[in-house]
């Protein structure tokens, strides 16, 4: 069996370098390596209304956000179906069979919805939807009979919780859904990406991201107002460069050709780095040289982002094209999960002879 790649983004908000260093650029290498059978790339629409009930609008008009994004980075609809996760409605009804083997106190115990839960001031009013929706997220998963879900170190433990709920699924109903397994980042700087403020992640709320289809001059203006080593008062300071939002960026993004091209002075990051510790280098000029890679990183991607936007209706059909071809595949699945559980009375002839014969007193 080929294997199959199922990940996805809520659409909340365009999507900004966080997401493209945790996930998106390895998925698009991923697409194009040729290795998977078939991709799948969900806007988690559903998803975001669990904790954006009030705020329907916020995520109808980031679906189109995101979709672009994706297009953007070089996800090519041919290779992936994109799809919008409300128009898969065979996806609530295996989460509504999940929920059947998972315990409340699992959920309370899965840390990304402890931390979720606490930024969002839920502590007294959970919503139900939110709580659960570790457990909608293994649906995502399992109805494509996922293998490989590219993601950020945040949706680890959702991926555990996929994988108890496939293991106690077969063992009870001898099904055969798929352990998915998790790619994570393998470079720790895109693993956790700070925000330019140096302080957590990316979050629109924090205003500390910069997004992929922000102009040159917001991202200039970004980086030149980030986030460094406070005590580097001065050029000919040491300075740090642990917890020096410049050198993780540089961690992210920099390949050893840039220095040839940018900086030729210096032929490598780890010469860079001495150099700032040992004092004598200024911060403007190492954030110089993260723009420049920033900009050469992302005005491709700006580019055909201009691109896609002139052509709005022509993303919606190719989201609905996608979110049809998902649908089969989900519906397949959902067959699969209802004879398992042997909830498939129609076509069950055994069960209704059967239940003839006795009723029959035979
Ligand atoms: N939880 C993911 C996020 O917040 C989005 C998501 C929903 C997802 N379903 C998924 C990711 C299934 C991977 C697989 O970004």
């Amino acid at each position: 069996m080929g294997k199959i790649i199922l990940t996805g983004d809520r659409p909340t908000g365009r999507l900004h370098l966080g997401h493209y260093v945790g996930s998106l650029r390895r998925r698009v290498e991923l697409q194009n390596s040729g290795l998977f059978e078939k991709i799948f790339i969900m806007i988690a629409d559903a998803q975001a209304l669990t904790d954006n009930a009030d705020n329907p609008d916020k995520v109808r008009k980031n679906i189109i956000e995101v979709a672009l994004d994706y297009l953007s980075v070089g996800i090519d609809p041919t290779k992936s179906t994109i799809f919008i996760q409300s128009q898969v409605a065979e996806l609530c009804e295996l989460a509504f069979y999940y929920m059947n083997l998972v315990t409340v106190s699992r959920l309370q115990r899965n840390p990304t919805v402890k931390t979720e839960i606490q930024m969002r001031n839920f502590e007294t009013s959970i919503p139900v939807g939110f709580f659960t929706y570790p457990i909608s997220q293994a649906s995502d998963i399992t109805a494509f009979r996922a293998t490989t879900v590219p993601v950020g170190e945040d949706q680890l433990p959702m991926i555990e919780q996929t994988r108890e709920i496939v293991r106690r699924f077969n063992s009870i109903y001898g099904g055969d859904l798929v352990e998915p397994e998790v790619l994570l980042p393998t470079n720790a700087a895109c693993l956790r990406l700070p925000g330019t403020d140096g302080k957590a992640k990316m979050s629109k709320s924090l205003g500390n991201c910069i997004y992929l289809s922000d102009t040159s001059e917001e991202v200039r203006q970004r980086v030149m107002s980030m986030y460094t080593d406070p005590d580097h008062l001065r050029v000919q300071d040491p300075g740090k460069v642990e917890g020096n939002t410049v050198f993780t960026y540089l961690d992210a993004f920099c390949k050893p050709e840039h220095f040839e091209a940018y900086l030729p002075e210096y032929p490598n990051l780890d010469e860079l780095k001495s150099h700032y510790k040992r004092g004598g280098l200024g911060d403007v000029k190492v954030k110089k040289f993260l723009i420049a890679i920033l900009e050469e990183e992302l005005a491709p991607i700006r580019a055909r982002r201009k691109e896609w936007e002139q052509d709005i209706p022509g993303v919606y059909r190719l989201l609905k094209e996608g979110s049809d071809r998902a649908r089969e595949v989900a519906a397949q699945t959902l067959a699969d999960v209802r004879r398992a559980m042997r909830i498939n009375y129609f076509e069950d002839a055994e069960l209704i002879a059967e239940q003839a014969r006795k009723f029959r007193g035979e």
